[in-house]
């Protein structure tokens, strides 16, 4: 038995987390896995009624759960960074959950804006550090809102956090084997202190992995590599900053913000799964939201539980849906919300 906490969370993210569940609970009849679930409602509407976001309770009380399965937040009354700080960045946090997966994976006929590359050329994995670097929230304000304002933010790395996060690359790349490449994507020729820690722990941890070829990109030259040779890519381990921007970038790629998952890891701890695209309030609603990320969300979950051939099954049902649906695009699938949801768990079979 597993016990799943599930976070919907705000705007459409309980659209999504219901598809996602539904499937769930398909795999679940199909392999007598018995999931336990437990809604907890954090989130924007509960902070706007309440003033609450989550509290050190809260988090003790997930740390009993097996996995987290959030939907969205993100609440257009709510000033920028309330939720985000207050919800998302404290469970990465408290929860050590120091690695942050994004598997960059175009399906077959699912559209990519990248024009000649087929799924063969766009299929790798980023590894992002997920409780350090510019996210950890160290800085302050001095003369705040006068002429002489200073604002500073720290960008954190300590050796335990970059070597934590290096190994965990090389072994995932290890177990991947597919390509047995590592690229460190970081910014050396400028970040000369934090960078060098980096890339100083990043060849410590090669040289225990002979079989694994280590290669290294500067951020910028990434970005446009993952455009032009996305190919060359098999993993990239990277910063929290970095990662979280050019996971965007390869979010589109695979053919956008409704298809792409993503996990916080802590490999000794509790997990939490998540479609990457955000709340998006416009949609709200309306059952016309993309539910394939959310959908593979629940893939990655089952792979860290150690239910490879459930996740295998449900990765084939998922990929016989996307050949049906007309477009990647809210409102644009030639299916509901729902029916997408639908015909993924009516297509899991052994
Ligand atoms: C992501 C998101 C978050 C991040 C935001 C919502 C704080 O963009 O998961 O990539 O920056 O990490
Ligand atoms: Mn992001």
């Amino acid at each position: 038995m597993y016990r799943i906490a599930v976070i919907p969370g705000d705007g459409t993210g309980p659209e999504v987390v219901r598809e996602g569940l539904k499937v769930l609970e398909k795999i679940g009849t199909l392999y007598s896995i018995d999931f336990d679930i437990k809604e907890f409602g954090f989130g924007g509407e509960r902070y706007l009624k309440t003033g609450h976001v989550l509290d050190n309770d809260d988090i003790n009380t997930l740390r009993e759960y097996n996995a987290i399965y959030l939907g969205a937040i993100g609440h257009p009354d709510v000033r920028p960074g309330i939720l985000e700080k207050g919800i998302l960045l404290k469970l990465r946090f408290d929860l050590d959950q120091y690695i942050n997966l994004r598997p960059i994976k175009l399906y077959p006929n699912v559209e990519t804006p990248l024009a000649n590359k087929s799924p063969e050329d766009i299929d790798f994995v980023v590894v992002r550090e997920n409780t350090e670097g510019l996210y950890a929230g160290i800085g302050g304000f001095l003369k705040k809102g006068t002429k002489d304002e200073v604002a500073i933010q720290e960008m954190i790395n300590t050796r335990k956090g970059v070597e934590r996060c290096v190994r965990f690359a090389f072994e995932y790349t290890k177990k991947r084997n597919r390509g047995k490449k590592l690229t460190l994507c970081a910014k050396t020729n400028v970040l000369t202190y934090a960078h060098d820690l980096w890339d100083r722990a990043f060849h410590e941890v090669a040289g225990e992995y002979l079989e694994i070829k280590s290669d290294y990109a500067h951020v910028d030259a990434i970005t446009m590599w993952m455009v032009k040779n996305p190919e060359w890519f098999d993993v990239i381990v990277t910063t929290n900053m970095f990662g979280d921007i050019i996971t965007d970038l390869g979010a589109m790629i695979q053919g956008g913000m409704g298809i792409a998952a993503g996990g916080n890891i802590n490999p000794e701890g509790v997990s939490m799964f998540e479609p990457i695209g955000g709340s998006a309030p416009k949609y709200t609603g309306k059952n016309i939201i993309n539910p394939v990320a959310a959908v593979s969300a629940v893939q990655m979950m089952l792979e860290f539980l150690g239910e490879q051939k459930a996740a295998e099954v449900l990765e084939n049902a998922l990929v016989a849906v996307l050949g049906r649906m007309k477009s990647m695009a809210a409102g644009k699938m030639g299916f509901t919300t729902s029916q997408i949801g639908d015909l993924i768990a009516d297509g899991i079979k052994e």
